[in-house]
């Protein structure tokens, strides 16, 4: 009898080998250069619709020539620990950081690190954390850090705020804290945590804590590109934000902030990977720091704002042409229902055709016979791409769902579904 973890990881890898072997994933460009919008593949230039450079900063001149001009000064890399010495844009970035989330932080290397240099400093064996079931996977990682140092790890229903409560009421009183794991974009759907009404549990219940992913929703949102999450409510003393600067903010890196300074000052002390993993390099954290700056100006909310309109046009049209999507909130992430694997790469493979790239979304990523097509809208993207993609997806989406199908087999894998990693029993 296979085990579970068998079976799950054989599923993973049968659905993956149907996108590699159809060539839907996996792929490399072949340009020698890039412009805004396009890629290369099989000698073809398509329009990209799977950056999440939202605002189009990725390719901006003045983080280009701030990667260039820290590489010059400083190498390609800074080969120390950050607890011993550090570049001086640490310095600035922080402080920028600090002015645009309105609390304490601490700078990591990516948003997984960043989980798990906070998350295991944060919460011990007497904590009980509650993780909505669509959080992104490296958070659950951090997760099975935490039930390794014994605390207790429980899946709740997604952006279901009355299960939470529910569960609440029914144990917060025998843990010392209880902490709310979850996205404040979620990456695959497009959706949004209801930010506002868990802050309004945190009255009720004074040992409850939140920690949010805002990694989609951290650059093109909010005052100063804050977020999503602190666009809906500031930091207050038992919250933290973590977000990435690899999407919106065209760079690599990430920033934990914080609404208590102790706990800011605790993580950057003791965080694991803080303390254990090397730098930012020299070149993304220039860009990183140019992007912070950048974000503080008044050229950043004419960005902002046009990237705002670009969704709200998108969203009108797919109301129009009555596409299915899973979620119509303000989000540059779009994801439509195809259903099985096999169409969903059918439908990937038609766009491709047409000339528009977008990215497969089956499981792992999604639940098993769930699947869809995702694609992200940037700057770089104009509203004639933008229409020449809605106007494909109207066209093939009844096609495809009237073509013969691939089938992967599900019915050994029946009791196998989305419960936060899928790679993982909770
Ligand atoms: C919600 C979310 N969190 C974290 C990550 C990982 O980010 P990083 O590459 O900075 O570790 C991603 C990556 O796509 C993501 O979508």
């Amino acid at each position: 009898m296979r085990s579970r973890h068998d079976r799950i990881l054989d599923l993973a890898e049968r659905h993956l080998s149907l996108g590699v072997e159809s060539g839907i994933i996996q792929r490399r460009i072949e340009d020698e250069t890039l412009d805004d919008a396009h890629i290369t593949i099989d000698g073809r230039k398509i329009v990209n619709f799977s950056s999440c450079a939202y605002l189009g900063l990725n390719r901006d001149d003045r983080l280009k020539r701030a990667a260039i001009d820290a590489t010059e000064r400083f190498g390609t890399s800074y080969s120390s620990s950050p607890t011993y010495t550090a570049l001086p844009l640490y310095d600035t970035l922080e402080e920028r950081l600090r002015q645009i989330t309105g609390g304490a932080v601490a700078i990591a290397q990516t948003t997984t690190l960043a989980h798990l240099a906070a998350l295991p400093v944060m919460i011990g064996p007497e904590d009980l954390v509650l993780i909505d079931a669509q959080t992104h996977d490296s958070v659950h990682l951090a997760t099975r850090v935490l039930k390794g140092d014994g605390a207790r790890v429980e899946v709740v229903a997604h952006c279901d705020v009355d299960a939470l409560e529910r569960r609440l009421d029914e144990v917060a009183r025998d843990y010392r804290h209880v902490w709310f794991l979850a996205d404040g974009v979620y990456s695959m759907h497009g959706d949004l945590a209801p930010v506002k009404e868990v802050a309004d549990l945190q009255e009720r219940f004074e040992n409850l804590y939140t920690y949010y992913d805002d990694a989609h929703g951290f650059g093109w949102q909010g005052e100063h590109g804050r977020g999503y999450v602190l666009s809906e409510v500031p930091l207050n003393e038992r919250m933290v934000m973590a977000a990435g600067f690899a999407k919106s903010f065209g760079s690599v890196g990430a920033v934990l902030a914080f609404g208590d300074p102790a706990m800011a000052r605790r993580v950057r002390l003791v965080g694991g990977p803080l303390t254990f993993s090397g730098p930012i390099p020299p070149p993304d954290l220039g860009a990183a720091t140019a992007s912070a700056e950048f974000h503080l100006t008044e050229a950043y909310t004419e960005r902002q704002s046009r990237l705002l309109d670009d969704i709200d046009w998108v969203r009108s049209e797919i109301v129009r042409r009555q596409l299915p999507v899973v979620s119509l909130a303000t989000s540059p992430i779009w994801f439509i229902r195809v259903g099985s694997p096999g169409r969903v790469a059918e439908m990937i493979l038609r766009l491709m055709a047409d000339g528009y790239y977008l990215n497969a979304a089956a499981f792992p990523a999604v639940a098993p016979g769930d699947g869809g097509v995702r694609f992200a809208q940037t700057l770089h993207n104009s509203r004639d791409q933008l229409r020449g993609l809605l106007d494909a997806i109207e066209h093939h989406l009844p096609l495809v769902a009237s073509a013969t199908d691939v089938v992967i087999d599900l019915t050994e894998e029946a009791d196998i579904r989305i419960e936060g990693s899928v790679l993982e029993e909770h």
